[in-house]
């Protein structure tokens, strides 16, 4: 297996710029995975490391190799592409060895694979099948057991599950990084799907408009984004946004919304590490910022009016069996809030909330980087 590094990768089509100063090394053995909006750069990485794309710029290495010039048939690498490129006449032992029956391997040694990995898929029942008569991720198993078989030092894999139902999609997800977990492959996986990238990766490499955003593991980047596009990317209902101006008093920070003012301590509260990011940068939090706060940060209350808290309106429930998603009204801002499902109010109701202030971010207002970090 191997490392990927790329040293000042770019990418020019035209006047379109679809990978710009790209700096990134991947571990042997690591799950890496790209996510980002349509158009981002992320299948334009994949191909370049598969050799399909020349880079416009840069260095690209496999295994501290330097492959530039190298073509793709001899990167050892095997790539899954989004839709599965079987071929139709084809039974499925035919499709999973075609890459070996190329390479004039054994035909002994071209069935033990075969059988390996249609064992190590679940498919090994369905070797005598075409194509035609399977389903969607039985298909998207065999384009896997076609890339497993050839045993390459790098998989790439650009949004294998986006043609599978969402129940489908969850089940190949966890079955995909289990395998991956097994055959210990260096992977770089393509999705735009949030819950894939946060659920199956070592780390995550989150790009918009070819310029990598952030790199970190799952949790590193949810809990504390770099900036604002980060932080709106990964969550689901996203996080809030609520512009304020932001002023120093005593031993607080006040941030004055539209319809409320939030006082934030300065303390240093061991029990939540995260809340010092606020006192160490509290010389950054002044003037015209972004409160950024998530859904599950905000606890909702029908208490009279505790200190403290905003005053806001129930608008619209959303119930979504585990938890309820409500979206309330704080004078002209909308804010959205969960709950677990046995907490319900109705639509109408006057509701108090109360903000986790280690949970708490501010955003410049300007260039969207996170003043509290
Ligand atoms: N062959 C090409 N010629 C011109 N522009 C291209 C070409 N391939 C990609 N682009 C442009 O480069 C940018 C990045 O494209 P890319 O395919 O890498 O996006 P992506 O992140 O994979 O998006 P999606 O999620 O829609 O697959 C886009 O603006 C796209 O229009
Ligand atoms: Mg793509």
């Amino acid at each position: 297996m191997a490392q990927i590094q790329y040293k000042n990768i770019s990418k020019r089509f035209g006047s379109v710029t679809a990978l710009e100063a790209l700096n990134l090394t991947i571990e042997d053995k690591e799950f890496v995975t790209l996510v980002g909006p349509s158009g981002c750069g992320k299948s334009t990485t994949l191909n370049i490391t598969a050799g399909l794309e020349d880079p416009s710029g840069g260095e690209l290495s496999i295994d501290g190799r330097l492959v530039n010039a190298v073509p793709p048939g001899e990167r050892d690498i095997a790539m899954v592409f989004q839709s599965y490129a079987l071929y139709p006449h084809k039974t499925v032992r035919e499709n999973i060895g075609f890459g070996l029956k190329m390479r004039k391997m054994d035909k002994r040694e071209i069935e033990k694979r075969v059988q390996e990995a249609a064992t190590l898929l679940d498919i090994a029942n369905l070797l005598d099948r075409k194509p035609r008569e399977l389903s969607g991720g039985q298909r998207q198993r065999v384009a896997l057991g076609r890339a497993i078989t050839r045993n390459p030092k790098v998989f790439l894999l650009d949004e294998p599950l986006s043609n599978l139902d969402a129940k489908l999609r969850v089940q190949m997800r966890a079955e995909l990084k289990l395998l991956f977990d097994r055959i210990q492959g260096t992977v770089l996986y393509v999705t735009h799907d949030q819950a894939e990238a946060m659920t199956m990766s070592d780390r995550v490499v989150i790009m918009n408009h070819g310029v990598v955003q952030q790199v970190g593991t799952p949790l590193e980047v949810y809990n504390l984004p770099n900036n604002d596009f980060v932080a709106g990317f990964l969550g689901s209902p996203g996080m809030n946004f609520l512009p304020c101006q932001l002023s120093h008093q005593g031993d607080h920070v006040l941030a004055q919304a539209e319809s409320f003012t939030w006082p934030v301590p300065l303390v240093a509260d061991a029990a939540t590490p995260t809340a010092a990011r606020i006192l160490n940068n509290r010389g950054q939090l002044q003037g015209k910022a972004i409160l950024g706060i998530r859904p599950e940060d905000i606890t909702l209350t029908v208490a009279d009016n505790p200190s403290g808290n905003i005053p806001c309106q129930v608008t619209l429930v959303e119930h979504m069996g585990a938890q309820n998603i409500f979206i309330i009204q704080a004078g002209k801002q909308r804010i959205t809030a969960t709950a677990d499902a046995d907490f319900y109010l109705a639509p109408g109701t006057n509701v108090n909330i109360r903000l986790n202030n280690a949970k708490l971010h501010f955003f410049d207002g300007q260039t969207g980087k996170n003043l509290t970090l």
